[in-house]
């Protein structure tokens, strides 16, 4: 008998068009997930796997946790929505002042949104608000950066810079976008940490300010560390050396956190971790451990203040919000992973933990069809030696690890592995081993 369980598949799977997905690929042989408990998820054919990505970079405190759970489902029972335009609601208020507790400098402002990207949209419209206040209409310029990831509406692809990502739709990108050069330099070759050379790319900046004039750029986006993309690490001294080029020219600086936020370096937010405070946060994913869509900007406060400073009392100050920002069911699985955060001590959790998943992730470099391995904290990317064209190699290797038994997310030829913060050593050791078991069957495979 077949251990397939029929009943977790549905009848078709024509209708939905999945997201980033090959969807002819996955048709013809579907994996789907029917369940999900701390660190494991099972398949439909009944399979364990270990979720060694936290979900997509997400779901860092486990799976199915009843806290989360039981918050949402009472939140639903006492007020399931009520708008967020005008009027509000006591809990978005306590977990803004909470999240402000952990944002460093001031960025004590709280805007909130539907995800990364509509987080990442709200920091580029913010930013563009606040010079206006100030009388600098003339700031309209974006700088990004090479091999960046911010989300998918317009002003994300834009300031983004993966190249698949946006080739379809440049005819349709945001005006006045620049990006500096990537960090990944040929003499980054398995370092765990961050590299000590290439910090002067951060100068980049500098020339496009000389070249459209500082004063006309209204902010630099970066993530502090490249997370979609196969965690590229900033090379020491880049994250200040751009700091203090934004300060010289009045750039506002932000710092895209929806993969680093909330304690994926060891720290609540990589601004910490690198003793850079930017004027921005944004962030996503972890803040509700996934479970319910949830998009965070945190501002500096000299910037609310413009804003509100600009507009007469009675006037709406921003024109800027959505049907689901910070509603009810969202904020209620966010503070409840702010009690999580605190009653498990969690970033010193994951700050303990890294090392040990760091050593097991190096462990990798000796497989023959290994290129390349990055990591800091509790994320790293393993390059799979291209294979006839580009993406092939990591789709390919991405196969023949869930077959073993280790879920994660592949990007191009890289495995982007970021295993969840309750991770026990027994944990690390079970994704490491089935990397390696993974990794050399699809290796076996290549020569078969
Ligand atoms: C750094 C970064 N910014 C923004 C986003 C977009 O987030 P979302 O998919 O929630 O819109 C992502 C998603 O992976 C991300 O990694």
């Amino acid at each position: 008998m077949s251990s397939v369980d029929t009943s977790k598949i549905p009848n078709s799977l024509q209708e939905h068009w999945m997201p980033f997905t090959s969807n002819k690929d996955f048709k013809e042989n579907p994996r789907l997930i029917t369940g999900a408990k701390g660190v494991y998820l099972t398949n439909h054919k009944g399979k364990t796997m270990i979720d060694s990505s936290s979900g997509l970079f997400c779901n860092p405190f486990g799976h199915g946790r009843k806290e989360i759970t039981e918050a949402v489902a009472k939140q639903l029972e006492q007020l399931d929505y009520c708008q967020p335009f005008q009027q509000g609601f006591g809990g978005s208020f306590e977990l803004a002042t909470k999240i402000a507790r952990h944002t460093p400098g001031n960025l004590n402002r709280i805007f909130y949104t539907i995800c990364g990207s509509t987080a990442v949209e709200t920091a580029i419209k913010i930013s563009v608000a606040y010079h206006r206040a100030k009388g600098d209409s003339q700031r309209f310029r974006f700088i990004g950066r090479e091999r960046g990831y911010h989300g998918m509406n317009i002003g994300a692809i834009s300031v983004g810079g993966m190249v698949n990502n946006i080739k379809t739709f440049a005819s349709i990108l945001m005006p006045g976008v620049a990006h500096m050069r990537h960090t990944h330099l040929p003499e980054h070759k398995f370092i765990s940490g961050q590299p000590t050379t290439g910090a002067e790319l951060a100068d980049d900046l500098e020339r496009i300010a000389a070249n459209f004039g500082g004063e006309n750029i209204a902010a630099c986006i970066v993530e502090p560390i490249a997370g979609s993309t196969g965690t590229l690490v900033p090379p020491k001294g880049y994250l200040k050396r751009l700091r203090k080029i934004c300060d010289k020219h009045g750039i506002l600086l932000i710092f895209d956190e929806v993969i680093t936020g909330w304690g994926r370096t060891g720290s609540a937010f990589a601004s910490q971790e690198f003793g850079v405070t930017p004027d921005i946060i944004t962030m996503a994913k972890a803040t509700t451990n996934g479970v319910v869509p949830m998009g965070v900007v945190a501002c500096k406060e000299e910037i609310y203040d413009a804003v509100m400073d600009a507009s007469p009392k009675g006037a709406v100050e921003l024109f800027h919000g959505y049907t689901y920002s910070g509603i009810p069911v969202a904020v209620a699985a966010a503070l409840a992973v702010q009690d999580i955060i605190e009653k498990e001590d969690i970033f010193n959790r994951a700050k303990e933990m890294a090392p040990y998943f760091q050593k097991g992730l190096f462990t990798l470099q000796d497989i023959d069809v290994v290129e390349n391995i990055r990591g800091y904290g509790m994320m790293g990317g393993i390059d799979i030696k291209m294979n006839v064209k580009p993406g092939k190699a990591g789709f390919e290797c991405f196969k023949a690890c869930y077959e073993v038994g280790v879920n994660f997310k592949a990007t191009g030829d890289c495995l982007i592995i970021a295993p969840q913060f309750i991770c026990e050593k027994k944990h690390i050791d079970e994704i490491i081993d089935k990397l390696r078991t993974g990794i050399l069957n699809y290796s076996k495979n290549l020569k078969n």
